[in-house]
């Protein structure tokens, strides 16, 4: 058995128009089929987990890589990161002028005795991997910075408002060897101060894998990192079938009005998904069979 299933951010579907909805459901799906498509020829949950985000980094609906939502001053700052069952972990946070995020995480992964690297560091680190200068910023994510400025305040950062959307895209995968992996890309949100790093960087918060299963989170990243939103979603698995595992870790996080997404696959290589928002774009595939929202 293969699977794979992803997500492309959760949050109200008044953010996006019924054509923008509708070019989402297109990208989780094109996103799902990448991941598949690696799992198919053989190759690791790992790789396919990676493929599937690379591809939604590249699709601007998606708040990462390009088209990624914009810091209070106008600029691109992102979060990946991604995690074997077997505890490998890499991850870039605030990191700027990459085409995608993922690609340098996996590198900070495999080349380095790290797990987390930021800021200038990490761009200095992805020109030395050979990651050319790359301008994520889109005229729309401009444009909705300068509703968001207008409007004068924020619902996910209320003290912002005298400076003055949240969506990630995941992946988790089950190959041939029965191993899962999981993959996470973030803009963050709009509107954020600059230096600020959300859940999609932190493992346990917007990324876990264990013996037990995979699962990333999408939603308010400080929420789901006081919560560590993957890590006990992931824990549950030792117990739980994903799809329980995610509704009880979901139950937990509406306790605190934790507005967030979560997708998962545990050991067996059952598939999981839920969301305490309103909106929520994914889509999975399994033995060859591709459903989305
Ligand atoms: N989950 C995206 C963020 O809060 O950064």
């Amino acid at each position: 058995m293969l699977a794979i299933i992803v997500n492309g951010g959760a949050g109200s579907s008044k953010a996006l128009t019924p054509e923008e909805q509708e070019i989402a459901r297109k990208g989780v799906k094109k996103a799902a089929e990448a991941g598949y498509l690696v799992l198919g020829k053989g190759g690791k949950a790992i790789d396919a987990v990676v493929e599937a985000v690379r591809v939604m980094e590249d699709e601007p609906i998606f708040n990462a890589g390009t088209g990624s939502a914009l810091t209070i001053n106008g600029e691109v700052e992102m979060d990946a990161s991604l995690m074997t069952m077997d505890g490998h972990f890499g991850a870039v946070g605030a990191i700027k002028d990459v085409k995608n995020p993922i690609l340098v995480a996996r590198k900070v992964m495999e080349e380095t005795d790290h797990l987390l690297l930021v800021g200038e560091g990490a761009i200095k680190f992805a020109r030395h991997m050979g990651f050319v200068k790359h301008n994520p910023i889109t005229k729309r994510q401009q444009e909705k910075l300068a509703k968001l400025k207008e409007k004068g305040e924020s619902h996910y950062f209320p003290k912002l408002k005298k400076y003055l959307k949240y969506g990630t895209v995941g992946a988790v995968a089950f190959d041939k060897n029965q191993t899962v992996a999981v993959a996470n890309s973030s803009g963050g949100i709009r509107g954020k101060l600059p230096g600020r790093v959300g859940d999609s960087a932190i493992l346990g918060a917007g990324t876990f894998a264990s013996l037990f299963g995979a699962v990333t989170a999408t939603g308010h990243g400080e929420w789901i990192m006081k919560l560590l939103l993957s890590k006990i979603t992931v824990d549950l698995m030792k117990t739980y079938n994903a799809q329980t595992a995610i509704e009880l870790a979901l139950k937990e996080a509406k306790k605190y009005g934790c507005l967030c997404g979560i997708i998962g696959i545990d050991v067996k290589g059952n598939i999981g998904f839920g969301k305490t928002t309103e909106y929520m774009a994914w889509a999975y595939l399994r033995d060859g069979a591709l459903i989305s929202f």
